[in-house]
């Protein structure tokens, strides 16, 4: 039995030596018959060999040799796709299928989204800023005349770090914190994540985006807040888009205002639409005249400056931009809702 292992581990060494010689079909042919013909192939008389062994002796001398056979025939395969010729290699491929387009990732939809929205701003000479999503509750609220244990917090009640600390509910912290550090004249937006205790329904996530607007100067009017707007909203979505500004409240503007636009996932037609609820409009900002107490709390005097802010809500908007049914398709990760927004 050792003998017959011997054998094939010197067949293994004399095999890769013949192998290393073979430079064309002919002497791949010629090593080939050495090993493997079926009469007098040096592997073959192996194979017989094996039949004279004990049964007891043979399963383990087998499999080496299968080892051994098994590794000459994808050697000499490998040497024979070696040696083919580029037109070989043409023949396997078929020319006429349509190639394989690599998916080469984009921007999540809201964030381009969110650029649309600023550029239109940018073009209006408005400037850029962010702030912390982790806010202090004076920057969230007190700031913002929200006074303690006021229940209009409860419309913005959020996720609590500590007693002072929060996750903001509104990009309107970002007000305060430039108007503190900057005197007017101030023309900025702020886009950012906000976060809310919200059940997630078509309409409603804990976590989105919004886009803060504040201007301050001598003189500002609600004119300014409503032609801002107006023109803002027919850029984002088209000249024939309605538009309605509602009476409203914020603590921290007065006069305020909601604005909505028509449902553009029903246009108004179903009663049973799960976006309007039939009403045919949605709200998408609350905007309004900076409250005086606001421009006091950061040593602006509001005898001599007005100024408007408003909040854009970017996932909603995004929504009836989109025509799209349900917000949460925003965030589910789902690559055939994703990649039909990829830039082109
Ligand atoms: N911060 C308000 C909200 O989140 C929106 C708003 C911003 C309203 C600025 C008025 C002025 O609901």
């Amino acid at each position: 039995m050792n003998h017959l292992k011997d054998k094939i581990e010197e067949y293994r060494k004399t095999f890769d030596e013949d192998a290393a010689r073979v430079k064309d079909e002919k002497s791949l042919q010629e090593v080939r018959n050495l090993y493997l013909s079926r009469k007098r192939g040096y592997l073959t008389l192996l194979f017989e060999k094996l039949k004279t062994l004990k049964p007891e002796e043979r399963p383990e001398v087998g499999k080496s040799l299968n080892g051994l056979k098994n590794y000459i025939q994808g050697r000499l395969q490998n040497l024979r796709e070696e040696m083919a010729g580029p037109e070989e290699t043409l023949k396997k491929v078929d020319l006429t299928l349509p190639g394989r387009k690599r998916y080469w990732g984009s921007p999540h939809p809201i964030h381009l989204f969110q650029q649309e929205i600023e550029n239109i701003f940018l073009g209006m000479g408005f400037s850029i800023e962010e702030g912390p999503e982790i806010e202090t509750d004076y920057y969230n609220f007190e700031a913002l005349n929200f006074p303690p244990h006021h229940p209009a917090r409860d419309d913005w009640d959020t996720l609590y770090i500590s007693d002072d600390l929060l996750l903001r509910t509104h990009t309107s912290p970002v007000q305060i914190r430039v108007m503190e550090k900057r005197k007017p004249p101030i023309r900025i937006i702020n886009p950012g994540k906000v976060f809310r205790k919200e059940s997630p329904d078509p309409t409603h996530l804990p976590m989105f985006y919004q886009v803060e607007g504040l201007v301050v100067d001598h003189g500002i009017s609600f004119a300014h807040l409503k032609g801002t707007l107006e023109y803002f909203l027919k850029t984002l979505f088209s000249e024939k888009i309605k538009i309605r500004f509602r009476p409203s409240f914020f603590p921290f503007t007065e006069p305020s205002a909601e604005v909505d636009i028509e449902c553009t996932v029903c246009t108004g037609k179903s009663k049973e639409c799960r976006v309007c609820g039939g009403g045919g409009w949605v709200e998408i900002l609350g905007a309004g005249m900076v409250d005086p107490q606001v421009f006091k709390n950061v040593n602006i005097d509001p005898e001599k400056y007005s100024g408007y802010a408003f909040g854009l809500g970017v996932d909603r908007t995004a929504m009836f931009a989109y025509q799209i049914p349900d917000m949460r398709y925003f965030y589910e990760n789902d690559l055939r809702f994703i990649r039909q927004f990829a830039l082109k």
